[in-house]
């Protein structure tokens, strides 16, 4: 099992190679209001890699925070996260293919003395508008990379982001993992799952324009990315994320907490849960963009984070009055500070925010839980009609999420359509109102839902119209 600062040895191997280490952007884009979060590292590098000179010069390396919900449902498994960090290094205009891939080989075989036996690679096969990439296939073989563990694949495996999305684009060469428990095949099956991706490097050097043609960027750049919770835990040999040393601490606070073990089955799920929320809970309010619960866009996002937390904290019966989140919160920033500032300096609002959110909730919470088990119990077949959903939020400030969750523990099922056009009148009536005080909300984030991404980082976290932000989920 190794044990190693992976984000310290990436960083300091990159400035080894002439990278300047740039900071994290903030998890909420800085200029981009049709984008709720930063989904990867090169989303705050965008201009730079359409041609823009970045004043730190054109070998750029960093530690991102990101932030995706594509499928919030899906957290609690061991292997999914909203906020995760990623580790990207930067060519603008400068090195190339064969730099790229020699030092990631290095990086990987040398500094994280992953075997060589272990890794395997899939190259782009060529399409109308790019040839095949043998350039790179040749350069892997001349590190040491067998021929059959090189796949050649199409454009849906091994074009970044994909075909469709506009903006700065290209073909990438992804880096496998062998965690099977057998010797790793000669022949890579890119089907077999235990391949697993760990680093991508896309070669950015087209631009999707509007008309649908690609045309050459002005430079050639690189653009890598690769996931610190996978590849932590493949290094320390886990396949449950929450067992490497990322979340040891954070889970153990939790089995502290509540006095529960983790290894039980019954409580595994809530506790990935809390830790992962509280993460990105502290992430999101932590940044200086000052993110506060509320209805809409990123404030929405955090409202359902902490309540979700808080309903999974009810769970593992902990006492949610105790001051339990905040000393998990004072452990997140402790933790990250290094590396993300704002978090230390923004101390006195995360602890606040999550306390007031917590208070509202807990008053609320109680109520609609009461309020659902006596609906459910009056239920006649197996719908939580869009009336009960609606007076569920309206009432009780559950949001339609929470209800399809506790409705889904029960086999039920919710009218989300049904909702979705109660909250629209509902809200039509409102602003016919005299009082017209009952605005934005939910309808803010429908109405977001409907734009069509009309560029290469809007379409990386536009907005659902399931209330979710939606980011692609190749890592
Ligand atoms: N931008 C590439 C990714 O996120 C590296 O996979």
């Amino acid at each position: 099992m190794k044990q190693i600062d992976l984000k310290d040895t990436y960083l300091k191997f990159f400035e080894s190679k002439g990278h300047k280490i740039i900071p994290s952007a903030p998890i909420i884009p800085e200029n981009d209001p049709t984008c709720l979060f930063n989904t990867a590292g090169m989303q705050p590098l965008v201009p730079y890699l359409k041609g823009e000179p970045h004043p730190e010069g054109t070998r750029l390396a960093d530690v991102q925070k990101c932030f995706r919900t594509n499928d919030l449902d899906s957290i609690g498994d061991t292997t999914h996260h909203t906020f995760f960090e990623m580790l990207g290094n930067w060519s603008l205009g400068d090195y190339f293919k064969k730099e790229s891939i020699s030092w990631s080989f290095e990086f990987l075989t040398k500094y994280l003395e992953i075997p060589v036996e272990k890794l395997a690679v899939s190259v782009f096969k060529g399409n109308d508008i790019v040839p095949a990439d043998n350039e790179s296939a040749n350069i892997w073989k001349s590190q040491g990379i067998k021929e059959g563990r090189i796949a050649f694949l199409s454009e849906e495996h091994n074009w970044w982001p994909n075909m469709e999305l506009l903006g700065p684009c290209g073909p990438d060469t992804e880096i496998f993992y062998w965690r099977g428990k057998s010797v790793a095949p000669e022949t890579f099956d890119p089907e077999d799952e235990n391949w697993v991706e760990i680093w991508n490097n896309v070669f950015m050097q087209y631009n999707h324009e509007e008309d649908g043609t690609f045309t050459p960027l002005k430079n050639k750049n690189v653009d890598t990315g690769l996931g610190v919770e996978r590849v932590t835990a493949i290094l320390e040999g886990y396949s449950d994320n929450y067992k490497s040393s990322i979340w040891k601490d954070i889970i153990e606070k939790i089995e502290e907490i509540s006095r529960l073990p983790y290894e039980d089955e019954k409580y595994s799920k809530s506790m990935r849960i809390i830790a992962d929320h509280i993460r990105a809970i502290v992430m999101i309010t932590g940044d200086d963009a000052g993110i506060k619960p509320s209805n809409t866009d990123q404030g929405y996002i955090l409202r359902r984070l902490i309540r979700r937390m808080i309903r999974y904290a009810k769970k593992l019966n902990i006492d949610v009055n105790s001051n339990w989140e905040q000393e998990l919160a004072l452990m997140v920033i402790e933790k990250y500070s290094k590396y993300y500032k704002e978090l230390e300096r923004n101390k006195e609002v995360i602890l606040q925010t999550l306390k007031d959110e917590k208070i509202k909730f807990n008053r609320t919470l109680e109520h609609g839980l009461k309020e659902f088990e006596k609906v459910v119990k009056n239920l006649e077949g197996n719908l939580v009609n869009k009336d009960i959903a609606f007076r569920l939020y309206d009432t009780f400030g559950f949001p339609i999420e929470l209800t399809e969750e506790l409705a889904k523990e029960l086999n039920l099922k919710v009218d989300v359509e049904g909702f979705k056009q109660k909250f629209k009148e509902h809200q039509e009536k409102s602003r016919q109102g005299a009082t017209g005080k009952f605005k934005g909300g939910l309808a803010s984030t429908r109405r977001n839902g409907n734009k069509i991404s009309y560029s290469y980082t809007s379409f990386k976290c536009s907005i659902k119209k399931s209330f979710g932000t939606s980011c692609p989920s190749k890592r």
